[in-house]
């Protein structure tokens, strides 16, 4: 009888540890302490036994029993415990990593980071000013007085009565000069407005303006500081040549033009079969405007010039068409 008991709890206590899942624990009970089960059916048969035996096969049986729910038990948190810990562990570490779509910077911005990193080598200080500008800024203090053509409603986005969006970047050097005395030597780039919109032209686009004022400053020293700028953002072979013109603000004023970098001179359609492209306004610092910053006309000279980078950044990609710049399309961006 005891030998029987024993035999029954080291195969149930065993089959217990060796359970791989739920289920079979759940068959375990059933088998060992279900209606039908091993060890019920053993303890039923205990009223049939001698009356001494009874007492203690009686025990060995509960005994048997209670260590058998503990071990059930015991195996089914087992296996509820693994379970949650290999749901747990579903990041496999040894894969490959995969990468973030790099994002890039806009064909403008690097246009307008290499233009800048020219001007720097050179001497010159970047600084930026308001998209929102003042009328006197604008136009006042450059020299561009109430009836000029450029403050044409055609042309400029009025916010208010003397607030406009800026029409270029030339506000820049007046804010400048009116900050600090000379000597002056900036670069300024951002963004400037104007109403107008085909194939060259956006309502929003980008200038850089360069300002150097100085006793003694040139138009030589403009010359020589365009022709490196050039040289540098194109190549070594592209020609310019400085046409006289008009600007409000500058006197005497040029266009600068250069060699066409598509068809190298020979004529295309980009250049309009002239061969050249004009690409720079500049001249020398108008004396009306020194004087609105409390300059000395007597003793301080300066250039200043504005190009427009959309252009230079059309140039230098050979794009056609200004308005790709600002559609968006990730497979244009992508490109540069
Ligand atoms: N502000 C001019 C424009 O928007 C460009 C320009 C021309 C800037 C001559 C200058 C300059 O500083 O001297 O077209």
């Amino acid at each position: 009888m005891r030998s029987e008991v024993e035999k029954i709890e080291k195969e149930a206590l065993e089959a217990a540890e060796g359970a791989s899942d739920l289920e079979e624990v759940k068959a375990l009970r059933a088998r060992y302490l279900g209606r039908k089960g091993v060890l019920t059916v053993f303890l039923r048969k205990i009223p049939g036994l001698p009356s001494e035996e009874r007492p203690e096969a009686g025990r060995l049986a509960n005994q048997t029993k209670e260590k058998l729910e503990e071990a059930l038990k015991r195996a089914a948190r087992d296996i509820e415990a693994d379970l949650a810990e290999s749901s747990r562990e579903t990041l496999d570490v040894t894969l490959p990593g995969r990468p973030p779509a790099m994002g890039r910077l806009h064909p403008i911005t690097q246009t307008t980071y290499a233009i800048c990193e020219i001007f720097q080598r050179l001497g010159f200080e970047t600084v930026e000013g308001p998209d929102v500008e003042l009328d006197y800024y604008n136009f006042e203090a450059l020299n561009i007085p109430r009836d000029h053509p450029a403050r044409d409603m055609q042309d400029t986005f009025y916010i208010s009565e003397n607030t406009v969006l800026r029409t270029h970047t030339s506000p820049i050097q007046v804010r400048v000069m009116e900050s600090q005395p000379p000597p002056v030597c900036i670069i300024a780039p951002g963004k400037a407005y104007r109403v107008d919109s085909d194939v060259s032209h956006t309502p929003m686009f980008h200038q850089v303006e360069g300002l150097m004022v100085q006793e003694g400053v040139s138009f030589g020293d403009l010359k020589g500081i365009l022709t490196t700028f050039v040289h540098q953002i194109f190549d070594e072979e592209t020609s310019l040549r400085f046409r006289p013109s008009f600007f409000p603000f500058t006197e005497p004023s040029a266009e600068v033009d250069i060699r066409c970098v598509i068809c190298r001179g020979k004529g295309c359609r980009v250049c309009s079969h002239t061969g050249w492209l004009e690409v720079i306004g500049a001249g020398m610092v108008h004396p009306a405007v020194f004087e609105m910053v409390g300059y000395d006309t007597d003793r301080y000279t300066g250039f200043a010039f504005g190009m427009g980078i959309e252009r230079i950044a059309m140039l230098k990609y050979g794009i056609e068409d200004i308005r790709k710049f600002y559609e968006n399309d990730i497979r244009f961006l992508r490109q540069f």
